[in-house]
């Protein structure tokens, strides 16, 4: 009973018509989202990327009827029929096409449909990994639909106020030379030169630098980059930058050109009117008071670091703490209300999760207090604690003790989940922050040498030059990222345009003068011949398009995204190859076909 499209091309999408085609013969083409039999009447709803449109088929009509009968979900169907107003009663306020319905004279189904393994529906529940084997179908649903569309007039929006700009859009190489950039590689066997290896590019940044020394003094793409680490809801192996560089430019002016550049977006793609400039905040202050580098600003709920009311304390958790690592608190306003003893349990565990090894508190009930603590803390200390925390009746202060990492990482999440809980975050708010003077170099026990917060071409600030003979530690960065709602949007510097001043940072990141020549010679060498001042950004678009469509993974922004074990389920990559495959590419291997 298949059919050939033929002439049943059609005259209007299922998202198209309205009471004003009243009586158009149309043609429409889609898939039968669902099919209703009403003793001999049949009605379709049938869909398409733009909408979804009622189609009836009558009694009078049999031939029709017969082919009508046979349609299942999600089989492709062509219908010639009269755009009619629905009954009185019948008309759908959901749906942009609800006023009508098409009576149709004819219907071809131009292909079948295996059941599929979920309904083609926002509302059902479907585990991921179903979703992601059947990623075309998955791609159907609306929501999916929805944030596809609205990544493509991000990108839109983007090129457009590039192109409005001068910048010029120029591609650079995947299997290029490791660029260090923080994490693993993805290397590419060549076959060509056996026993060598290409690396696929954790970004562009080197090449856009080189760029710059080529005289293209505003660059952008939008490029795929390719980073082999622990992957997150904010993390894939592959994942989208809008990466930029500029010449002849300081710090301020690029932040000017970025502010414009969101602006335009937000205003373009989702219809928001931003307030430029955007905040700032020193690095210092947003781990002190956020406990990372990318604070939520939506939310006031602030940390504070207590080591100086606390070290000589009776408690030696906290007296301990001081030494070497920190006692930081957080003062859940008015939680005293609604938190339960177990909810106080349950973030006890969240935390333990996280590497702490307790959560102290000190409840503000009316009756008097409530904690664990007061019994080593005394009364004195307690109520200075509580004076420092602007404790007052309906409020819990939460404490962490332990070294600086630690303690900032769970504190920074109980913040983000007390918030929630709290129900302080406001959904609708977009809070943009930049987080400036990182600092440059952080020592790296692991690897016993300083390694770059950012990367080792980002600058030094003029004022810190000079630490970085004495105390390197201390240097701070022209380096600026870009926060949105918690979510590191993106991040750059301006960079370090002399060779000398180069050579010796990488130096100082502890690279031998044989390993320095064979990984960076070359761009050491480019920076030899006249290269302009310069820096430049890059943003995750994943991570933008994430917050513009209110999705909580990343994952649902991307059309075939892996999972968090870096596998795409739909085909089943990465997989083993044939024995041939590595022999030609001079690759030995133990394990089996
Ligand atoms: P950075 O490493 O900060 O900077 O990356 C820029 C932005 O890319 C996004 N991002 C990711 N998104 C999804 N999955 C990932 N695995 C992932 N890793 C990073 C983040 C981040 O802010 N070359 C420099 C930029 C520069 O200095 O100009 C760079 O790549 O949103
Ligand atoms: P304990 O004496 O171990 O019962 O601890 C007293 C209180 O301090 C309990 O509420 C613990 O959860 C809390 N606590 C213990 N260790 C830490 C820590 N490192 N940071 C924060 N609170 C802690």
């Amino acid at each position: 009973m298949l059919s050939n499209l033929g002439d049943f091309k059609r005259t209007h999408t299922c998202g198209d018509l309205r009471k004003e085609d009243l009586n158009k013969e149309v043609i429409l083409n889609g898939w039968v989202q669902k099919r209703r039999d009403y003793g001999g009447v049949i009605f379709i709803d049938l869909r398409d990327r733009y909408g979804v449109t009622q189609i009836v088929i009558n009694e009078e009509h049999e031939e029709a009827r017969v082919v009508g009968d046979t349609c299942r979900p999600e089989y492709v169907v062509a219908v010639l029929g009269k755009v009619m107003l629905r009954p009185d009663g019948m008309k759908n306020d959901g749906l942009k096409t609800g006023d009508i319905e098409v009576h149709i004279s004819e219907i071809r189904i131009l292909n079948t449909a295996l059941t599929p393994p979920f309904m083609i529906d926002d509302s059902i529940e479907v585990a991921e990994d179903i979703r992601l084997k059947y990623r075309y179908l998955d791609l159907r649903r609306p929501e999916l639909q929805r944030n596809i569309m609205l990544r493509s007039s991000l990108t839109r929006a983007i090129r457009e106020y590039m192109w409005s700009q001068d910048f010029v859009d120029i591609e650079t190489p995947f299997l290029t030379k490791s660029t260090p950039e923080g994490a693993r590689d993805y290397l590419v066997p060549s076959r060509v030169n056996a026993g060598k290896f290409y690396a696929l590019p954790q970004s562009p940044q080197m090449f856009k630098q080189l760029l710059m020394v080529g005289g293209f003094d505003k660059y952008y793409q939008i490029v795929r980059c390719f980073r082999d680490e622990d992957l997150r809801s904010d993390r894939q192996p592959e994942f989208t930058q809008l990466d930029i560089e500029m010449s002849f430019i300081d710090k301020e002016d690029l932040i000017k050109m970025i502010e414009g550049m969101i602006k335009y977006v937000f205003e373009k793609t989702v219809n928001r009117t931003l307030t430029a400039p955007f905040p700032t905040m020193d690095y210092a202050d947003a781990i002190e008071q956020y406990g990372t580098d990318a604070p939520d600003t939506r939310f006031d709920l602030h940390l504070k670091t207590l080591n100086e009311l606390v070290k000589d304390c009776d408690f030696k958790v906290f007296a301990e703490a001081t030494k070497g690592g920190v006692v930081k608190a957080i003062n859940a306003k008015g939680a005293g209300k609604s938190f339960s003893r177990k909810d106080i349990d349950e973030l006890t565990d969240f935390v333990g999760t996280l590497g702490a090894k307790g959560l102290a508190y000190i409840r503000i009930n009316e009756d008097g207090l409530q904690s664990p603590l007061i019994k080593f803390l005394g009364d004195d200390l307690t109520a200075s604690l509580i004076k420092e925390m602007k404790g007052e009746v309906g409020d819990i202060i939460f404490f962490g003790a332990g070294d600086e990492y630690t303690v900032n990482l769970y504190m920074s999440k109980l913040r983000l989940k007390l918030g929630k809980m709290l129900n302080v975050i406001d959904d609708k708010k977009l809070s943009f922050v930049w987080v400036l003077n990182f600092p440059l170099l952080e020592y790296s026990k692991e690897d016993k040498r300083f390694v770059a917060i950012h990367h080792p071409f980002t600058a030094p600030l003029d004022e810190d030059i000079e630490l970085l003979k004495t105390a390197p530690e201390k240097a701070r960065a022209k380096a600026y990222d870009l926060v949105l709602n918690g979510s590191e949007i993106g991040g750059g510097s301006i960079r370090i345009h002399r060779s000398d001043i180069q050579k010796s940072m990488f130096e100082l990141m502890g690279f031998t003068d044989a390993d320095l020549e064979s990984r960076f010679g070359f761009f050491i060498d480019a920076l030899k011949y006249g290269t302009p001042p310069h820096g430049g950004i890059a943003f995750g678009i994943d991570r933008i398009a994430a917050i513009i469509t209110n999705s909580t993974s990343i994952r649902d922004v991307i059309a075939f995204p892996k999972t968090q074990k870096a596998i795409d389920l739909m085909c089943e990559a990465p997989s083993f190859v044939d024995k041939k495959q590595l022999m030609e590419l001079s690759i030995s291997t133990d394990i089996k076909e």
